[in-house]
C-alpha cells in the first residue's frame, strides 16, 4: 500500500535550515495501521505531509522511493496528487472544528464532500448517504446533527463529523495526525475504537501520528518511534511495549505511565530543559545528551540496526 524509502525533508529558512526528517523508511500493507510516535518537533507531521506532497515551497524533499498503491509519488504531478489527496488518501487533524466551515451547516459540508466525489449525486441520495455516514461514526440522532453548525458540536462530535467526511470518498489510506489530542480521555478511546472499527469495515490503512505512545496500543500493528527527525526504533506494537530497547522508547513508556499518574507538568519541564541542551548536539547520536547509557562510541551517529531479527534500533549499545 505504501512504501517510503530514505525520506529526507529540510526546511530552508532565510538564515538557517531545519533537518526535519532524516533518512526515514517504512512500509505498510493494506488494512494495516502504523503509528509514528515521538515528541513535538520530531518530524511526524512532516513525514505525513511529504507523502501527500503538501509541504511548503521552501521545504526540500528527497527520497529513494515513495510508492503509494502502485503510484510513484516522487514522480506524480500536481494533477495526479490532487486526485490522490481527495480520493485515496485523507487526513484528519487534532482540531477538527477549525477545519470545518463555521458558517455552513454540518449537513451542507458533508453533502459537499459527497458531491466532490460524485458530482451527479441527487439531493435525496446525498441526504441518505450523509445520514448513513453519521451513523457509521456513531453519531446519535444524525438528522438533527445535519442541521447543526460546527460551533454547536462538542470536540468529540466534531471529530466524528470530520472522520465521516474523511471516509466519504472511501479512501485507501487515512492519516490521523494527533486525532485525539484535544479530547478528554474517555472520548479519546472512543475515537480510537471508532477508527479501528472503520479500519476493519473498509480495510482502511491508517497512519496514526501521536506523541502519546499509550494511544497506539489500540490500533497500531507496527510502531516507528521518532526522535529529532530519525526513526530510533521500529517494531510490532507488542515488541515495543514488551521489549523496548532504545533509551528514548523506554523514556516514552515511562513518561506515558507518568502522565496517567498526573505528572504531566514535571515531565514537560524536564523535557523542555533537556531539549535546549539537545538542540546543541550536532554530531553523533541524536539522543546523546539525554541518554543515561551513553559512552564515547555514541559521539558517532548510530545506524538503524536489526536487533534479534525482530526489530530495528538506532543505538550502539545493543
Ligand atoms: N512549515 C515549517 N517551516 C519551518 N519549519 C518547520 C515547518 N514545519 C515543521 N517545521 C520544523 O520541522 C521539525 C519537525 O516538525 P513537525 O511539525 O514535522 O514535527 P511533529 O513531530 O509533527 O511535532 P508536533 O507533535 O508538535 O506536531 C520541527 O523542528 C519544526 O519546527
Ligand atoms: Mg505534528
Amino acid at each position: 500500500m505504501l512504501k517510503v524509502e530514505g525520506l529526507n525533508v529540510e526546511y530552508l529558512l532565510t538564515s538557517y535550515k531545519v533537518d526535519a526528517v532524516k533518512n526515514v523508511s517504512f512500509y505498510m500493507k493494506k488494512g494495516e495501521c502504523i503509528a509514528l510516535v515521538g515528541e513535538s518537533g520530531s518530524g511526524k507531521s512532516t513525514v505525513a505531509m511529504a507523502i501527500m506532497k503538501l509541504l511548503p515551497p521552501y521545504a526540500k524533499i528527497s527520497a529513494k522511493e515513495i510508492m503509494f498503491d502502485g503510484k510513484d509519488i516522487l514522480k506524480a504531478d500536481e494533477k495526479l496528487m490532487s486526485e490522490i489527496r481527495g480520493k485515496d488518501v485523507t487526513v484528519i487533524f487534532q482540531d477538527p472544528i477549525s477545519y470545518l466551515n463555521p458558517i455552513i451547516s454540518v449537513g451542507e459540508q458533508i453533502f459537499e464532500a459527497l458531491m466532490a466525489h460524485n458530482s451527479k449525486i441527487s439531493d435525496k441520495d446525498a441526504q441518505v448517504q450523509a445520514i448513513e455516514l453519521l451513523k457509521k461514526v456513531k453519531i446519535a440522532d444524525p438528522e438533527r446533527v445535519l442541521k447543526m453548525y460546527p460551533f454547536q458540536l462538542s470536540g468529540g462530535m466534531a471529530q466524528r463529523v470530520f472522520i465521516a467526511m474523511a471516509i466519504s470518498a472511501n479512501p485507501k489510506l487515512l492519516i490521523a495526525d494527533e486525532p485525539t489530542t484535544a479530547l478528554d480521555l474517555t472520548i479519546q478511546s472512543q475515537i480510537l475504537k471508532l477508527l479501528n472499527n472503520l479500519r476493519k469495515e473498509y480495510n482502511l490503512s491508517i497512519i496514526l501520528i501521536t506523541h502519546d505512545l499509550s494511544l497506539t496500543s489500540y490500533l497500531a500493528d507496527r510502531i516507528y518511534v521518532m526522535y529529532n527527525g530519525q526513526i530510533v526504533e521500529e517494531d510490532t506494537a507488542e515488541g515495543i511495549f514488551s521489549n523496548p530497547i532504545h533509551p528514548y522508547t523506554k523514556m516514552l513508556i515511562t513518561s506515558s505511565q507518568a502522565i496517567y499518574q498526573g505528572e504531566v507538568k514535571r515531565l514537560k519541564d524536564k523535557m523542555n530543559s533537556e531539549k535546549e541542551v539537545n538542540s546543541k548536539v550536532e554530531q553523533g547520536c541524536n539522543f546523546l545528551r539525554k541518554c543515561k547509557d551513553s559512552n564515547a562510541e555514541c559521539e558517532k551517529e548510530p545506524p538503524l540496526i536489526e536487533y534479534n531479527g525482530l526489530k530495528k534500533v538506532r543505538c550502539w549499545k545493543l
